[in-house]
């Protein structure tokens, strides 16, 4: 149970959300060896899991960043900004998208047509949290920490109105 006002109940604990994050990076760092892969963080969420993954990666990589918008609030607009691109060609990379969650999908199926259009080698994506219920789009992410299900999650860089991304844990937020 929680202490904060705002949750719910917690729903991934610093130690789970520790262990499976390093799974993750050791999976990743199996599959990859030899191809120097880019990992392309989705800010804003992302930052925690990015971070902790990055540390669990033992293979020589590369990072650059990429911001998107599309939330107001808990519902997705479902129109796709770019506000901050990537800084170098993609082109013959293989890329690794870093991303939070995937709830409808319509931010990485426009990420993933926009970075397929500039050539790179292969393209996967790495979430923490896969909310399939609510699928619009046609997504698979390859690596995925926890499937959650239909209900709205703060912390650990996951925010509502840019609030509680510092939270440690992941936590459902009460409405
Ligand atoms: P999608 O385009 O609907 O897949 O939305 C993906 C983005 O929506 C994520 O990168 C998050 O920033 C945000 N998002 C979706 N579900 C949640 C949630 O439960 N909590 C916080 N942010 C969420």
């Amino acid at each position: 149970m929680s202490d904060m006002p705002v949750l719910q109940r917690v729903l991934f604990s610093q130690e789970q959300l520790a262990h499976r994050v390093a799974e993750l990076g050791r999976e990743i760092s199996a599959d990859y060896k030899g191809k120097e892969p880019l990992f392309v963080g989705i800010l804003r969420g992302c930052i925690m899991f990015y971070a902790d993954l990055l540390r669990n990666v033992s293979i020589d990589c590369k990072m650059d960043f990429m911001c998107l918008s599309s939330y107001c609030g808990t519902s997705s607009t479902g129109e796709v900004r770019t506000m901050l691109d990537l800084r170098e060609s993609i082109q013959g990379r293989h890329v690794v998208i870093v991303e939070d969650i995937v709830d409808t999908g319509l931010t990485l199926d426009y990420l993933m047509q926009n970075l397929k259009n500039r050539g790179a080698a292969s393209i996967e994506i790495c979430c923490l949290l896969d909310k399939p219920c609510n699928r619009k789009a046609q997504v698979h992410p390859k690596y995925v920490g926890f499937t959650v299900e239909n209900e709205f999650v703060i912390g650990y860089g996951l925010d509502y109105n840019e609030l509680y991304r510092n939270l440690p844990y992941i936590g459902v937020f009460k409405k």
